[in-house]
């Protein structure tokens, strides 16, 4: 039988310091702090393209390569010139890739996780972390035990304006906040539903849009103690809800009211509203209105009314409006900048994969309150702040 070392020595092929296998298994060099980090693309569908497009425009990685069955995205490595793998085993074997982006369907994140998670690869997974929070579990369990870094794409938490409310809101100019007030409502077209998860439970605009503003307004104002919703199928009929209302109380006693729909011809949404993403027409309405004792602040026009003059006026005195000015940069490209921090370990991932579970625990509660007719209370005890 052979010691343990030479079995490895035996095993281990070392071609040049980027094609160094062990057993046929690749395994990721050793890198530099200031080396583009090589990204890999698992997905590449809608996101799966924008991820792509952020990643070749990026100096401080370099896209390792393109996984999707879909005949479409070997074209598109093609075009990219990167790799194309048809399936993960194939690319976890041979890839140049110290880390990947998980923008596959819900279901298939905390499989697909998991797999990269054993080869080493620190992960940016697409917002919901998993389709259910057993199998969230397990890639978070995964992720301990291979050491590597998890990152989850609610891209909105480095939204310019997002980060602009959290410093208006820190800095105390609305006062006690109260509550807030938020729309997620728009018209998905027809041949959106195409594509058969989206017409299956879990695919609607509850896990797919809503889960977004569940996760901004926690980024702002923390963990949730207790939701109410009522939810309808009523104008597609598919298996998936089209329209939900939601009522929440936070931890920090701010309560707040979301509705979303997506066969609702609004403008009333996030991305409309802010313009970030170039697939929906941008709108520049508000879609969050928060509301604080001192003053209030409609979202994303970041506009602030507060009475004017001196403290302890009402309802009957002068109100005022006042721009506050931010500077738009898109939230996937700073996402995908701070991923190659987090990779390289100079900071601590924004959105956590633990953080991610609080949101997705939250947002699957929506169908439960709905389907019971009846309030969800949260107990966070043991997990870490939101
Ligand atoms: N952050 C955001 O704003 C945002 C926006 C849209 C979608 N998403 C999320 O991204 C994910 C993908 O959504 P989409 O709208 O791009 O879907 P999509 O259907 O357009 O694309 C998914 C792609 O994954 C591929 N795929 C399926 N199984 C695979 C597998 N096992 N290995 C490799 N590739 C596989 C499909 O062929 C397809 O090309 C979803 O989880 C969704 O919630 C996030």
């Amino acid at each position: 039988m052979l010691h343990e070392e030479e079995a490895y020595r035996e095993g281990l092929q070392i071609e040049d310091l980027n094609h160094v296998t062990l057993n046929g298994r690749k395994i990721v060099p050793m890198t530099t702090d200031d080396a583009p980090v090589r990204i890999a693309v698992i997905g590449a569908g809608l996101i799966g393209r924008r991820h792509i497009q952020h990643i070749l425009a990026e100096p401080r990685c370099r896209l390792a390569g393109i996984v999707d069955p879909d005949p479409n995205a070997r074209r598109l490595a093609q075009q990219a010139q990167t790799t194309y793998y048809a399936e993960i085993d194939a690319f976890l074997k041979a890839a140049d890739a110290e880390a990947a982006i998980i923008s596959t369907p819900n279901d298939t994140h905390a499989p697909l996780g998991i797999q990269c998670a054993q080869a080493g690869l620190h992960l940016l997974v697409e917002k919901p972390l998993a389709a259910d929070l057993r199998s969230g579990a397990a890639l978070i369990e995964q992720t301990v035990k291979s050491s590597i870094q998890i990152l989850v794409g609610h891209h909105r938490r480095f939204n310019p304006y997002i980060e602009a409310t959290r410093r208006i809101l820190e800095a105390g100019t609305l006062g006690t906040v109260t509550a807030v007030n938020a729309l997620w409502t728009t018209l998905k077209p027809d041949g959106y539903f195409d594509v058969a998860w989206r017409r299956r439970p879990g695919g609607g605009p509850v896990l797919i849009n809503l889960i977004h503003d569940i996760d901004c307004l926690r980024y702002l104002f923390g963990d949730i103690e207790r939701l109410y919703a009522e939810s309808s199928s009523g104008v597609r009929g598919f298996a998936v809800e089209d329209t939900a209302a939601l009522v929440l109380r936070f931890c920090s006693g701010v309560l707040a009211t979301i509705v979303t729909s997506d066969a609702a011809a609004s403008p009333y949404n996030f991305e409309s509203a802010t313009g970030e993403n170039p697939l929906l027409h941008a709108a520049a309405q508000d879609c969050y209105r928060i509301f604080g004792t001192r003053a209030t602040l409609s979202f994303p026009d970041m506009t602030l009314w507060d009475y004017e003059g001196a403290d302890g006026q009402g309802w009957s005195d002068p109100i005022a409006s006042r721009r506050c000015p931010v500077e738009f940069a898109p939230p996937l490209e700073r996402q995908l900048r701070h991923f190659c921090d987090v990779v390289r370990g100079n900071t601590a991932p924004r959105c956590s994969a633990e953080d991610a579970l609080k949101t997705l625990t939250v947002t699957l509660a929506v169908g439960e309150a709905a389907r019971k007719g009846a309030p969800i209370t949260f107990d966070w005890a043991g997990l870490p702040d939101g």
